[in-house]
């Protein structure tokens, strides 16, 4: 059965305003969502499943103070299979459910020694380095998106508003779309600062095209896990994302909870 009947099929009056999507580490948030139902990807038509640690695989509905939203543990990236457009059926499934605001997070590298390890991005524009496109051979005129003001202006001053609120430093800055898996080099990371990159990351902007040709409104944030290559003297690797990940979750938790909130 289709990815929305299905949904529809199994809940009652469940009309969720909110999808988010939980990047590397930060499944736990999960914890924090009153459920109504935790459903496998596997058992979603057309779910892509990811096969990366720290990504659980379940789309959860529920609500957090009151407002229903829908949460996705976890996401498929364009490196685990060069498939571009896995992220459409999920990204579509949560228009026709009738969502208007797509959260989107995700662990990142930064470029800026004032935005360190633990600390929270707050995106605000994007380059795409992979020369793909989640809408390619699509047709028909939908598919030039115009990708000005891509993370919605409102939103990303209300969450500013709550950082401030409760004594968070939320960094704001660019990210870079790398197309992973391995780690950028120190070259790489010079260029990009040239180019006014603040973070890179393997992620999100296929989410950020799909969503805003659907007329969804987005805000994404970058858990920092790491410098980027050639910035200190650690070592990247995937343990260390996850480790950071795991530090940024409280401050994470707050400014995400009171933004669910104010809906
Ligand atoms: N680069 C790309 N992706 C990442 C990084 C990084 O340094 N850290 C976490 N995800």
């Amino acid at each position: 059965m289709n990815c929305t009947k299905y949904i529809k099929s199994i809940t009652v009056n469940y009309n969720p305003k909110i999808a988010l999507i939980l990047g590397s580490g930060l499944g736990e948030f999960a914890d924090s969502i009153k459920k109504i139902a935790e459903i496998p990807y596997s058992d979603l038509e057309g779910f892509p499943v990811s096969r990366i640690a720290g990504h659980a695989g379940n789309l959860i509905l529920g609500e957090i103070a009151g407002v229903e939203i829908i949460a996705m543990q976890g996401r498929v990236h364009y490196y685990e299979n060069g498939q571009v457009e896995a992220m459409k059926t999920p990204i579509r499934c949560f228009k026709e459910l009738g969502c208007e605001t797509v959260i989107l997070t995700n662990a990142a590298g930064s470029l800026d020694y004032n935005a360190g390890p633990g600390s929270v991005m707050l995106i605000t524009d994007y380059i795409n380095f992979t020369g793909v496109s989640p809408l390619f051979s699509e047709t028909g005129n939908e598919r030039f998106v115009n990708m000005v003001n891509a993370y919605n202006k409102d939103l990303r001053r209300k969450i500013l508003n709550i950082a401030e609120d409760n004594n968070i430093h939320l960094s704001k800055g660019v990210y870079a779309w790398m197309c992973g898996p391995q780690f950028e080099t120190p070259a790489e990371i010079n260029a990009l600062k040239v180019l006014g990159v603040n973070a890179a990351g393997m992620s999100t902007v296929p989410e950020t095209i799909l969503a805003r040709q659907q007329d969804m409104k987005v805000l994404a944030l970058s858990v920092i896990t790491n410098y980027a290559a050639g910035m200190d003297n650690e070592d990247l690797s995937h343990e260390q994302t996850m480790k950071f990940a795991n530090k940024a979750s409280q401050t994470f938790k707050t400014i995400l909870t009171e933004f669910i909130k104010g809906f």
